[in-house]
């Protein structure tokens, strides 16, 4: 299968090897709590290797928590070097663990194997959604974003520096080949299983790598041409790039606005793929602003570095759209990348500026920190003209969506039925979304004295009062809202799957609820 260059590094494949009989580097193993210890999750290693292993948990400091990984010698029963153990936590009432727990197992292991050239993972894997959960979680957790780093410094690991290897350890390249032990190897379900979860994690780390990028490199004009290289020898999928010129003369006002104090110029991109027979057509459209500084609201100079992940959204957008037309999905997908550069700057716009949103409906500007919705109006017109069944939108748009929700779980808002299909979509995805209401009684906050809408208003219910004027935008067509302004950006440290730095968020909820659609 054709691999990107960018994204995704690791090969995998399925096997129904012993897993004591494995001859990689490492030899991944899952552990549990129990209500007496822990339990090592296998019906194939020697009885005596596990409950060796299980007498020495404690010694160990193995407990079987969730995200808890240990490496150990493989020892003399093992082909295998080098055994990594990773936690399930508790069974559920069946006996069972849920697939996300197998996902955040597999990817918080594979996390811990860098640098090497070659695993194997035991984890169950006996029917087609353990399989792809682990495989998808394997993948996801394999990944590394080490182009900034020179490989010239730091390592004295000699062995390492001749490889070309990078340096530390947060410098190594992720495992170069995973085998997923399964007796369902062969199965054709599994491998089309397998061949997909592959499909997505690429998807989801060449996402990662957009959002990593950074914003003295990332700008709309590169992000349009890295648009256009991500689509380029993927059948059906064509794209096509407004400049600034373009927007300008053709009345889209709020991309215009947004991106008129930057030196770099807006651009909407459309990414768009027409498979013969589609059996839905739906819009998708990114929030893609490659730095956000607040314009002359200007942002406090304390973490605004994280504002190069203000284009989350229109990266998951153009990752889903490639998967999508990877997989061969039967739904006509459309992306809308909305991009610009918030900055101050001379011909910066002003609170108390009235633009015209692409369609003619008025904006009064009361704080240039709020752009996203106003590039999003943009797009979200556009995509609605275009005549699509639905129109989902993705954004980092709010800080009240981490006030209300925290760090890792994303908003949806929108017209019922969408936003609940958007809901289970994630739920079987395994990403974390939680509906939210738009309430009618909030209207009254984004009211202007002087236009059709207000770009601000208070500060109570601010992701409702974004999600609100968003849907001035689409009326009562078919839409969903999904705002993942916390966890698009992880600040803190990798945790099972996910890594610091860009999450990927949203390519695989998106891309569910396209499969959804597809039947
Ligand atoms: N990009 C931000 C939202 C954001 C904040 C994303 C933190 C990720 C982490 C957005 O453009 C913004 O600045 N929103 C303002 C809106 C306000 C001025 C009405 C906000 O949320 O403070
Ligand atoms: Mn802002
Ligand atoms: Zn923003």
């Amino acid at each position: 299968m054709p691999r990107d260059t960018i994204g995704l590094v690791t090969d995998v494949t399925l096997s129904s090897k012993n897993p004591t009989a494995v001859k990689a580097e490492a030899l991944v193993v899952a552990t549990a709590q129990t209500s007496d210890g822990v339990a090592v999750v296998s019906d194939q290693l020697p009885t005596d290797l596990l409950t060796q292993l299980e007498t020495l948990a404690p010694q160990l400091g193995v407990t079987g928590a969730r995200d808890e990984v240990r490496k150990i010698p493989a020892g003399p029963q093992l082909a295998a070097e080098v055994l990594v153990l990773t936690g399930l936590g508790e069974r559920a009432e069946d006996g069972t663990f849920a697939t996300e727990t197998l996902r955040r197992a597999a990817g918080a292991a594979t996390r811990e194997l860098a640098g090497l050239s070659s695993a194997a993972i035991a984890l169950p894997a006996s029917d087609d959604d353990e399989i792809i959960a682990v495989t998808e979680g394997a993948l996801l957790g394999a990944y590394a974003f080490n182009r900034y780093r020179s490989a010239a410094t730091g390592t004295k690991d000699t062995k390492d520096a001749a490889k070309g290897a990078r340096n530390g350890k947060n410098g190594k390249d992720p495992v170069a080949a995973l085998e997923i032990l399964t007796p369902l190897h062969k199965n054709a379900k599994a491998k089309l299983a397998a061949e997909r979860a592959e499909i997505l994690a690429a998807a989801v780390h060449a996402a990662r790598d957009l959002v990593n990028t950074a914003p003295n490199e990332l700008y709309p004009a590169t992000f349009a041409d890295a648009a256009k290289a991500a689509a380029k020898d993927v059948k059906q999928v064509k794209v096509t790039v407004l400049d600034d010129k373009q927007l300008a003369s053709g009345g889209y006002g709020g991309l215009t606005a947004v991106g008129q104090g930057s030196s770099r110029g807006p651009r909407l991109v459309k990414v768009a793929y027409t498979p013969a027979r589609p059996n839905a057509k739906v819009a998708l459209v990114g929030k893609g602003i490659t730095f956000d500084s607040g314009g002359i609201s200007i942002k406090p100079a304390a973490g605004m570095d994280a504002m190069k992940s203000d284009m989350a959204g229109a990266a998951a957008v153009l990752s889903t759209v490639v998967a999508a037309a990877k997989l061969g999905l039967p739904v006509a997908v459309t992306g809308y990348l909305c991009l610009a550069e918030n900055m101050p700057g001379g011909n910066a716009q002003r609170p108390a500026d009235v633009i015209t949103i692409y369609g003619g409906k008025t904006v009064e500007v009361l704080n240039t920190d709020a752009e996203g919705r106003i590039v999003m109006a943009d797009g979200l017109v556009s995509a609605v003209e275009d005549g699509h069944d639905v129109v989902l939108d993705i954004a980092t748009l709010t800080g009240a969506q981490m006030v209300a929700l925290g760090s890792r779980t994303s908003a949806v808002m929108g017209t019922d039925e969408v936003r609940d299909e958007v809901k289970a979509a994630a739920d079987a995805a395994g990403e974390l979304f939680w509906p939210m209401p738009l309430p009618e009684e909030l209207k009254s906050n984004i009211k202007s004295k002087v236009a059709d809408v207000a770009n601000s208003g208070p500060r109570w219910g601010g992701m409702l009062n974004a999600g609100l004027f968003l849907q001035t935008f689409v009326g009562d067509h078919p839409w969903a809202h999904l705002d993942i302004a916390g966890p698009a950006f992880n600040e803190g440290g990798a945790h099972d799957y996910t890594p610091g730095g860009g999450t990927g968020v949203g390519v695989r909820t998106l891309l569910t609820f396209l499969e959804g659609r597809a039947k």
